[in-house]
């Protein structure tokens, strides 16, 4: 089947990626392979090209796309928090460009079958990754209710989380929760009628999200990379992070901002002695968004947002 995705800021992040010949960059949201190309078309031939997925289909049609371009090119199934060791392997330890677009791609939502969306009837699975342990099935079968109500409203903001986890525990006193309907069901019994209305989203919009977010552990692998990133990066090298969901932007936004700080000793100290240095210079002052007509040819596009940081 066709990998399906449709490519957020396809041209403006990878212009502020700069991807010039001969050097190393790392796609390390791979996908449908869109920014990858549009990298691979600037460096090629020469240069040095890692992409990196954790969903197996991701690569193998990565392969498809990008073999052809005459670059050193390295396609691994792992997660991008493991790059120092993916790096280490291939006897790399720097890199000029490192690119991020977060979340999921269409073809996982549309034809993986892996529960991912609230439109199809499939088993509740929502790992990136299919050698990973925790499924969603597992979270809302042996989850208990207070744990419930937390990822609900940590990662999904969702207003109903305690009536949403009361209903789950009362419906897998009968029988399991195992599929993306049975959910659904649950949602709709829990929310008001006059809520559900009312609302431009679908109700299970939020549970979805909350749980493919905990199943996925994407907020602790975005902060404990963002944290490690800049030791990977050559001077002048650059880091453009495209997220979809505030909790991930204030991630970025947060470490962007940490190693953009220069010495944070308070002005009467005659001498500095905190030893800080200056390792990022934001680009993007303001977190930057997608124009209309990019969000009216790509709903996905909506909620986007790109951050850009140069190493000193
Ligand atoms: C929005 S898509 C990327 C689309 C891509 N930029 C394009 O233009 O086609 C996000 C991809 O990142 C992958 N992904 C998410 N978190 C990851 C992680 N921690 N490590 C590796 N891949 C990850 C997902 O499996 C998915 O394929």
């Amino acid at each position: 089947m066709l990998y399906k995705h449709i490519t957020v800021f396809p041209d403006q992040a990878v212009d502020y990626l700069n991807p010039v010949p001969g050097k190393v960059y790392v796609d390390c949201t791979l996908g449908g392979a869109g920014h990858s190309k549009r990298i691979l078309e600037r460096i090629s031939p020469g240069g040095t090209f890692i992409g990196i997925d954790q969903d197996l289909d991701a690569i193998n049609n990565a392969h498809k796309i990008l073999d052809c371009y005459k670059s050193d090119i390295h396609l691994v199934h792992d997660n991008f928090v493991n790059l120092s060791n993916i790096l280490s392997k291939l006897h790399l330890s720097s890199v000029d460009g490192i690119l991020l677009d977060l979340g999921l791609s269409l073809n996982q939502l549309k034809n993986s079958k892996r529960g991912f969306s609230f439109n199809a009837d499939e088993p509740l699975d929502m790992r990136f990754n299919i050698n990973t342990k925790i499924t969603a099935k597992d979270v809302v079968n042996n989850e208990d209710k207070k744990n419930l109500v937390r990822i609900f409203r940590q990662f999904g903001e969702e207003r109903f989380a305690v009536q949403i986890a009361n209903n789950i525990v009362k419906y897998r006193q009968k029988k399991p929760v195992l599929t993306t309907k049975q959910l659904v069901e649950i949602v709709y019994e829990s929310v008001p009628a006059k809520v559900i209305y009312k609302q431009k989203i679908h109700p299970a919009t939020k549970i979805f999200m909350a749980l493919r977010i905990f199943v996925n552990k994407e907020l602790e692998m975005l902060d404990k990379f963002m944290k490690n990133a800049a030791e990977l990066l050559n001077s002048k090298g650059r880091i453009c992070v495209i997220s979809f969901h505030s909790l991930e932007d204030r991630i970025v936004k947060h470490n962007f901002k940490e190693f953009a700080k220069e010495c944070v000793c308070p002005p009467d100290f005659p001498k500095c002695v905190c030893n800080k240095k200056k390792i990022y210079c934001v680009l993007s002052k303001k977190a930057i968004r997608p124009q209309k007509s990019e969000i009216e040819a790509n709903p996905m596009a909506r909620s986007a947002i790109l951050r850009v940081a140069e190493k000193v």
